[in-house]
Order: structure tokens, then sequence, then C-alpha cells
């Protein structure tokens, strides 16, 4: 995984929690040694222990807290890499526009990077279906990231995210719909 994500998730727990949660999360996962920075690819490994200990620690389900930390990922990167977004984009031209806009820019940074396939199908002016594709299985990272989108582009009060099927399987359907 994307080293921006693992820094991302450390501030995520410093600022939600604390550091000193962080310091006992990355005991428990066996990572008491490793600093992450932004430029390193870590095993996705990483990832799904201090998610699972986090899990554990807080009582909130692991696709509970995918989901949250999605919607805190959103502000940050969409500043990493706003030179790709059009000024009239809303948040479903964001996602229909994604897999060949941002995810692919990440493909082409590092051959070991691995954004998931959004295979998006717009269904009219106002809805249209994610379909996520990933061995990772963090399809709550993905509706969390919808939600973060519609808050980053004002739209949270009319945008229904709906995911139509399990969101820890290799292939997730997410329904999103503006009102
Ligand atoms: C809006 C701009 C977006 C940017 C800049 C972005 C960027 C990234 C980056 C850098 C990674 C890490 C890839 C890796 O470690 O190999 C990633 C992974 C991921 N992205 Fe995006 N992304 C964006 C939008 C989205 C959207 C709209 C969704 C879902 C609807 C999404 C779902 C995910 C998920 C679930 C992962 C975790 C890896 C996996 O499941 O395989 N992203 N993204």
């Amino acid at each position: 995984m994307h080293g921006t994500i693992l820094t991302l998730l450390k501030r995520y727990v410093q600022s939600q929690y604390d550091h000193s949660t962080w310091v006992k999360l990355m005991e428990l996962s066996g990572l008491e040694n490793v600093e992450f920075d932004h430029k390193t690819v870590y095993p996705d490994a990483h990832v799904y222990a201090l998610v699972g200990h986090a899990a554990e620690m807080t009582g909130i389900p692991a696709g509970e807290l995918h989901e949250k930390f999605g919607e805190y990922l959103v502000p940050d990167l969409m500043y990493m890499y706003q030179k790709l977004v059009k000024p009239e984009w809303k948040t479903l031209d964001m996602l229909e526009h994604t897999e060949l806009t941002m995810h692919k820019q990440v493909r082409a940074e590092h051959a070991e990077n691995a954004p998931p396939v959004l295979d998006v199908t717009r269904i009219g002016p106002n809805e249209l279906y994610i379909d996520y594709v990933s061995p990772r299985r963090m399809g709550g990272l993905a509706v969390g990231i919808v939600r973060g989108l519609a808050t980053y582009f004002d739209e949270a009060d009319r945008i229904d995210v709906l995911p139509t099927t399990a969101e820890d399987g290799q292939r997730v359907r997410i329904h999103v719909r503006r009102r």
C-alpha cells in the first residue's frame, strides 16, 4: 500500500484518538520499528493489522473503521491530485472520472502502486453505480471515500451512498444517487 495512505492513517489515529494509541497499535501489529513515509510502498498486511487491532481496541467493526478512514482521506487526496480535477466537476463527475484521472496517475507513478479498478456506470445525471474490484477487499474504504467526496463537493446532504453487496468482497457494487 502507498505510503501516503499509511502516513494519513497515522495522522487519523493521532487526531481522532491520540499519539499513544498509535504507538500501541504499531506495537500490537509488530511494527514498532517501522516509520512510514510517502515514498515507500508497504505490505498491505500492515494496513490489515493496524485496522484489525484498532477494531479490537475500540469495539468498532473493521468495516466501519475503513469507512471512517476513507472519509478522512479525501481532502488530502484531492489536494495532492488537484491539477487533475476539472473545476466544473461535482461528486458524481469525480467518481465517473477517478479511474482515468487519479487512479491512472497513481498507477503511472510507481510500478508497485495498485489502486482498485473502479468500473463506473453513469445511469443518468444524478445516479451511477461503482463496481469496485480489488483483491484487497477494501470496499468499506471506497464507501468512505465516496462519502468524503460528497462532503468535499458540498453535496453531503443530497448524496445517498448504498453498497448493494457485502463490503468486504473482491467485487463490491456501490449505488450513488443525488436527490
Ligand atoms: C478522488 C481522488 C482519488 C485519489 C487521488 C486516489 C488515490 C489513491 C491512492 C494513492 C491509493 C493507494 C494505491 C496503492 O497503494 O497502490 C488508492 C487506493 C484506493 N482507492 Fe483511491 N483515489 C481516489 C479516489 C477513489 C475513489 C472515488 C474510490 C472509490 C469509490 C477509491 C477507492 C480506493 C480504495 C478502496 C483504495 C485501497 C486499495 C484497494 O482497495 O485496492 N479511490 N487511491
